[in-house]
């Protein structure tokens, strides 16, 4: 199995690109097949979340041509089917928003149960609330999700959580209904106005994307456009955190320091300097971590994306630190990996107590999920030593291009793919 061979110790210095959102590429990729003519989308990262969502669309009709490594033309004029099936698509949660577009589209879907990381239970209960205040029959075959209806009405949909997955997936089914939707407790994530801003360029009626209350008219139908994805705000602030952990001095660039405020913040407090410029944010971190508390909210708040990499810095700082995690139920399954490394964390219920250590040693490693997975490359950049991180797999659907970008700012990774490919990595490093 693929893993990362990491030797720690080297500050993270200099630039790296981040690459398009994931997180808005995927429902942006499941609502390209929503009109007839073609659209292009620019910007994608290359991941394996990126691939699966395609592989999906395809199976169901849609033409998808490469036209580079990060772009894409689909057609969905040709949509035949409405049955998403395979292991690919069970593994990622995002192919919940199959379901919006084509019960959007074609008024009928069928899709596996969305898997994804396994961080807890993961509901959908907001997602069939919403396909059915629009009027549509939603059913649970063994393990699947089954919508459809006749027509679909515009309606009034209170979420009773705010869920990004389950706004996204009303605004994708809304937006042909009949008359108009109005959601309320929506989530307002940057991912959330970039999926709003691609349906508008098509010609959708949405408004209020990024607030808590979201309008959507519906229109008969959506036509071609040329779109670009947002950059993705968690790659950022995972180079970021990178910069802090390792005393390093990373300018992140090509993205929106807006979308990084929260992420700034808790950087500052912990006594890093961030710098920001229109598209770019330095973080120089020349003194020891400060302690400091953290709750994971629903954006603007720290986002719980995030909460393993913040975990790694604070458990690094000379004090006592407690990160609450208020959206996921098992999200700390990572902490048993960094007590390898010697850190002093305690998680109770959906705390984690934190007491600083001066520094990690190197460990064999594995990634629970993807964030923690890149949470445990950072830590294992530090350490004293080196590290192994097993089940990368997690972190490639995610990550772009991870060890590469990490080498770029001086860090020594490797992908390698056995166990003997990693101890003579170890040997030549070495010797
Ligand atoms: C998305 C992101 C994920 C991120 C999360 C929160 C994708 C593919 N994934 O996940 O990386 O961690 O947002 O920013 O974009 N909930 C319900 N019922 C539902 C839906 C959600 O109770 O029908 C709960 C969830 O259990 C969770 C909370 O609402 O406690 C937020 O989940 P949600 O925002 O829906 O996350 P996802 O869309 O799954």
């Amino acid at each position: 199995m693929d893993q990362y061979v990491i030797k720690g110790g080297n500050p993270l210095v200099g630039e790296v690109d981040i690459s398009g959102a994931k997180n808005a590429a995927l429902p942006i990729l499941a609502a390209a097949i929503m009109p007839d003519e073609t659209v292009l989308i620019e910007n994608l990262p290359d991941v394996t979340d990126i691939h699966a969502i395609l592989t999906a669309i395809e199976s169901v009709g849609a033409q998808v041509t490469h036209v580079d490594r990060h772009t894409v033309k689909i057609n969905g004029s040709g949509i035949s089917d409405y049955r998403i099936d395979g292991d690919y698509i069970r593994k990622i949660r995002a192919s919940y928003y199959l379901l919006g577009a084509l019960l959007g589209k074609i008024h009928k879907a069928e899709v596996v149960y969305p898997g994804g990381c396994n961080i807890g239970l993961r509901p959908i209960d907001q997602h069939i609330k919403g396909f059915q205040g629009l009027g549509a029959e939603v059913e649970l075959p063994h393990g699947r999700v089954y919508a459809y209806a006749d027509k679909l009405t515009g309606g009034h949909i209170y979420m009773d959580v705010v869920s990004v997955g389950a706004t996204m997936n009303v605004i994708l089914a809304s937006v042909m209904a009949e008359g108009t939707t109005i959601i309320e407790n929506a989530a307002k994530e940057p991912h959330i106005v970039d999926l709003a801003n691609f349906l508008n360029s098509c010609g959708a009626s949405i408004r209020g994307a990024g607030t808590d209350v979201v309008r959507i008219k519906g229109v008969q139908r959506l036509h071609g456009t040329e779109y670009t994805i947002i950059p993705d705000q968690i790659e950022a602030g995972t180079y970021m955190f990178g910069a802090a952990v390792t005393k390093g001095d990373v300018v992140v660039k090509n993205v929106i320091p807006k979308h990084l405020e929260s992420i700034s913040a808790k950087l500052i407090e912990m006594g890093c300097e961030v710098e920001e410029g229109d598209d770019w944010v330095r973080v120089v971190a020349s003194k020891p971590l400060k302690r400091t508390n953290v709750k994971t909210l629903p954006y603007p708040g720290f986002p719980t994306d995030m909460q393993p990499q913040i975990t790694v810095a604070l458990g690094l700082t000379n004090g006592s630190s407690i990160v609450t995690e208020s959206l996921f139920e098992n999200r700390f399954k990572y902490v048993d990996e960094l007590s390898k490394m010697g850190a002093h964390i305690k998680v109770e219920g959906n705390s984690a107590i934190i007491d600083g250590v001066e520094g990690y040693q190197g460990a064999d490693l594995s990634a629970p999920d993807l964030r923690a997975g890149a949470a445990l490359v950072l830590a294992a950049l530090t350490a004293d030593g080196y590290s192994t991180v097993e089940n990368v797999q997690y972190v490639e659907r995610g990550y772009e291009d991870f060890p590469a970008k990490l080498k770029g700012l001086g860090a020594h990774i490797e992908k390698v793919r056995t166990d003997r490919e990693a101890a003579r990595y170890h040997f030549e490093e070495v010797s």
